[in-house]
């Protein structure tokens, strides 16, 4: 067994949290993850016509009727987002009146926008005094977690640069910020994200602060994730080389490098990626996100694949249940290792 600060914050079996990565569903995975004892996390589903509060709602209630266990959900608080407004005002109300799910949905985690926006919404401040639920936001660097621990948040979601999916300016690995965040903020309740698939990851992750890791493409590879089998098949024989850093819609994604990704510029400065990002017409911005609805369907080349440094690492295509098991016992197996070692 092991404890963190994050196990008893969020009564965990284990410290592990699926990654969440809208505009994918993630469902059936939250579930696996929250019923093998981790905690599993609803994506942001922002598809071009379709309701992100309804999207939530919906998958917050099949939570509840499939598990007893807790889990969570992200925002992208990003104002190209759409329903941002709706979904922090409407969300807590949901929950609120919903016994199961007040006692149930417990996380919530903002990215790729502001962390004072959800703080500053009337019904998550009445869900925060009468629940434990917990607000965290993701921190690429530590200027940035600065900006999150002025907002008042529970703790912070350390993702680097090795990551897959939504990116940040600022391209600090996982390492580092870790190291970084650890000594600015000690006591700062953490989550390291960002290339962590395997037990020596863990072992690493909890040696550098944090109470747990969350996993986006070790999870992608797994039976339970709704990923398309194509998407899914790229993991296991996929190395670091074959993701990049790319222009997204809600700024620097890792993708895949496949044909879509090699149509969008991959700028070396940050200031050359917001520039290109502020050019980027309706039409170029409708066109990209057809490619997510491509990719749903299986076109893992003219579509978006998002996928982190982490397929290096990752060989195979497994349950959930045995992923979990095994990164906790390789975990173990480390730490007794490291402390043998101790003389
Ligand atoms: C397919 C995909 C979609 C993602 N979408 C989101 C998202 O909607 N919100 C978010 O905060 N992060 C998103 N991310 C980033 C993940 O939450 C997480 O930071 C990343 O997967 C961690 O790196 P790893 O893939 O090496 O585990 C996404 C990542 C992937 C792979």
């Amino acid at each position: 067994m092991i404890e963190t600060d994050i196990t008893k914050m969020f009564g965990l079996k284990y410290p592990i949290f699926s990654a969440p990565m809208g505009p994918f569903f993630t469902r059936e995975l939250a579930l696996a993850v929250s019923e093998a004892g981790g905690l599993g996390v609803l994506s942001n589903v922002n598809i071009v016509g379709t309701d992100p509060v309804k999207e939530h709602k919906e998958s917050i209630e099949y939570m509840i009727e499939h598990t007893d266990k807790p889990f969570g959900l992200n925002i992208l608080t990003s104002r190209n987002n759409r329903g941002v407004k709706e979904m922090i005002t409407d969300i807590p109300k949901i929950i609120m009146d919903n016994p199961k799910m007040r006692e149930q949905c417990v996380y919530f985690l903002t990215s790729a926008g502001s962390s004072k926006l959800l703080p500053s919404s009337k019904s998550f401040q009445e869900l925060r005094e009468k629940t434990e639920v917990k607000h965290f936001h993701v921190a690429p660097a530590v200027w940035l977690a600065q900006k999150c621990v002025d907002a008042g948040v529970d703790g912070i979601v350390c993702t680097g640069t090795e990551g897959g999916g939504h990116q940040s300016y600022e391209r600090v690995t996982s390492l580092v910020l870790l190291q970084q965040l650890n000594e600015k903020f000690p006591d700062l309740p953490k989550i390291a994200c960002g290339g962590f698939a395997t037990g020596q990851g863990l072992a690493a992750a909890l040696s550098l602060g944090a109470g747990a890791i969350a996993m986006g493409s070790r999870f992608i590879a797994s039976k339970q994730s709704e990923f398309h089998d194509a998407y899914k098949a790229l993991v296991p024989p996929g190395s670091p080389q074959d993701t990049g850093l790319f222009t997204g819609a809600f700024g620097p994604i890792r993708l895949y490098r496949n044909e879509y990704a090699l149509t969008h510029p991959a700028p070396a400065s940050k200031e050359e990626l917001i520039a290109y990002e502020k050019s980027i017409t309706l039409e170029q911005r409708e066109k990209d996100s057809e490619a997510y609805d491509l990719v749903y369907d299986g076109d893992v080349n003219n579509g978006a694949v998002l996928l982190g440094q982490s397929i290096g690492i990752i060989d195979s295509i497994d349950d959930v249940n045995d992923i979990i098991e095994r990164v906790m016992k390789e975990a173990e197996e480390a730490i007794r290792k490291n402390y043998s070692s101790l003389k």
